[in-house]
C-alpha cells in the first residue's frame, strides 16, 4: 500500500511503537490525538475526536488507510466513570469513521482487545465490542474497495508500559497481596505486536480480525511473579471469594482510579491462539527476569 497511514491515538504505548516501525518502513505516518499534558510524545495533528469531530475530514486524504487506537484504560476508572468509555470507544470511532468516508476511503482499522464481549458487564467490554459492530456495518455498506479490520492484541507489555509500571511500584514492596484470576494470557511485547500489525497493514488486502498474542501462556499471578520473584518481592495470593468482594467494595465505593472493570476482567479470556513464529517474539519471563527496575 502506497497510501499514509493515519494513526488516531498514534502517541500512545502502542500507537508510538507502530508510529516506529511504520515509519522504520519508509512509511508515511500521521499521528493524531489531543495533545494532552503528561502525554509521552506530541502528536503530528491535535484533535480532540470527541469533542472536534468536524476538524477530521480535513486530515484524510483519498488512499490513505487509517488506525483507530484511541481508548481507556480498563484498569483504571476515568473521570466522568462509564460516560467516558461510551464516548472514547464509540462516539470517537463513529466521528472518525464518518469523516474517512466522507473522503471516500474505507481502509479501517478498529484496534478492540482480546476477549472483549457484549454483555460481560464492563463499560470497557461492551463499547469495545459495541465498536467492532459499528465497524462491521459500515464496511458492510461501503464500496467494493471498502477494508476494514479489527486488531485484538492481548495484555501488551515493555517499558512504559501500564501493567509494568503497575509491576514497578509493586516491587519497591517486600510483600504484595495478589487477587487470583484464573483466566490465562499471552502477552505479547509491544515492539512484536507493532511489527505484526505493520506486516498485515502493508500487505494488500486486510483480514477481517488480527489477535496479537504472545509465546508464553500465563495466568496474572505467574506474570506478576516472573516480573516481582527476580527483583526479591514475595506474593501473597489473594482466596478467589475474598477478590471479589474487594474488587466489589471498590468499585461500589468509587475509589478514585478504582478498578471498575476488574470484576469483567476476573471473567475475561484474554489468551486466544498461540501467535505464528512464536520462536522471533520476547519471551515475557526472560524479558521480565532481566529488565532493570528504575
Ligand atoms: N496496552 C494494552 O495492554 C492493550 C491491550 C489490549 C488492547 N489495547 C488497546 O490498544 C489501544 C491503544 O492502547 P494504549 O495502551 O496505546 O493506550 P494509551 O497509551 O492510553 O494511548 C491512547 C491514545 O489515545 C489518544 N486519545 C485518547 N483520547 C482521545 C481523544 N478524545 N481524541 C484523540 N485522541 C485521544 C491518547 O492521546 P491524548 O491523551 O493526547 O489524546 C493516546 O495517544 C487502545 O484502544 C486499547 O484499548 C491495549
Amino acid at each position: 500500500m502506497t497510501g499514509r497511514y493515519i494513526l488516531i491515538g498514534g502517541t500512545g504505548f502502542f500507537g508510538a511503537a507502530l508510529a516506529r516501525e511504520l515509519r522504520a518502513r519508509g512509511l508515511a505516518v500521521v499521528t493524531l490525538a489531543r495533545g494532552s499534558r503528561g502525554a509521552r510524545q506530541q502528536p503530528d495533528v491535535c484533535v480532540d475526536v470527541v469533542h472536534e469531530p468536524e476538524r477530521l475530514s480535513s486530515v484524510f486524504e483519498p488512499g490513505d488507510s487509517v488506525v483507530y487506537l484511541a481508548g481507556l484504560s480498563p484498569l483504571k476508572r476515568p473521570v466522568g466513570g462509564r460516560r467516558r468509555y461510551r464516548e472514547v470507544h464509540l462516539t470517537g470511532l463513529r466521528a472518525v469513521l464518518k469523516a474517512a468516508e466522507s473522503r471516500g476511503l474505507l481502509r479501517f482499522v478498529q484496534v478492540s482487545a482480546l476477549g472483549v464481549r457484549p454483555g460481560d458487564g464492563s463499560a470497557y467490554g461492551e463499547t469495545k465490542a459495541r465498536a467492532t459492530e459499528m465497524l462491521r456495518a459500515a464496511a458492510a455498506g461501503a464500496k467494493a474497495s471498502g477494508q476494514a479490520m479489527v486488531v485484538e492484541p492481548s495484555v501488551l507489555f515493555g517499558e512504559g508500559s501500564e501493567i509494568i509500571r503497575a509491576l514497578k511500584l509493586a516491587s519497591r514492596l517486600p510483600l504484595v497481596p495478589l487477587p487470583q484470576i484464573a483466566a490465562q494470557i499471552r502477552p505479547i511485547h509491544v515492539a512484536d505486536a507493532a511489527r505484526r500489525l505493520a506486516e498485515v497493514l502493508t500487505a494488500k488486502r486486510l483480514p477481517e480480525r488480527l489477535e496479537l498474542t504472545g509465546p508464553q501462556l500465563l495466568t496474572f499471578h505467574q506474570l506478576a511473579a516472573a516480573y516481582l520473584e527476580p527483583r526479591g518481592t514475595r506474593m501473597v495470593l489473594l482466596p478467589r471469594l475474598l477478590t471479589r468482594i474487594l474488587v466489589r467494595v471498590a468499585s461500589w465505593v468509587k475509589l478514585p482510579g478504582a478498578p471498575t472493570e476488574l470484576e469483567a476482567m476476573l471473567a475475561l479470556d484474554n489468551a486466544g491462539s498461540p501467535p505464528p513464529r512464536p520462536q522471533e517474539l520476547i519471551v515475557f519471563s526472560k524479558w521480565a527476569s532481566v529488565r532493570d527496575s528504575e
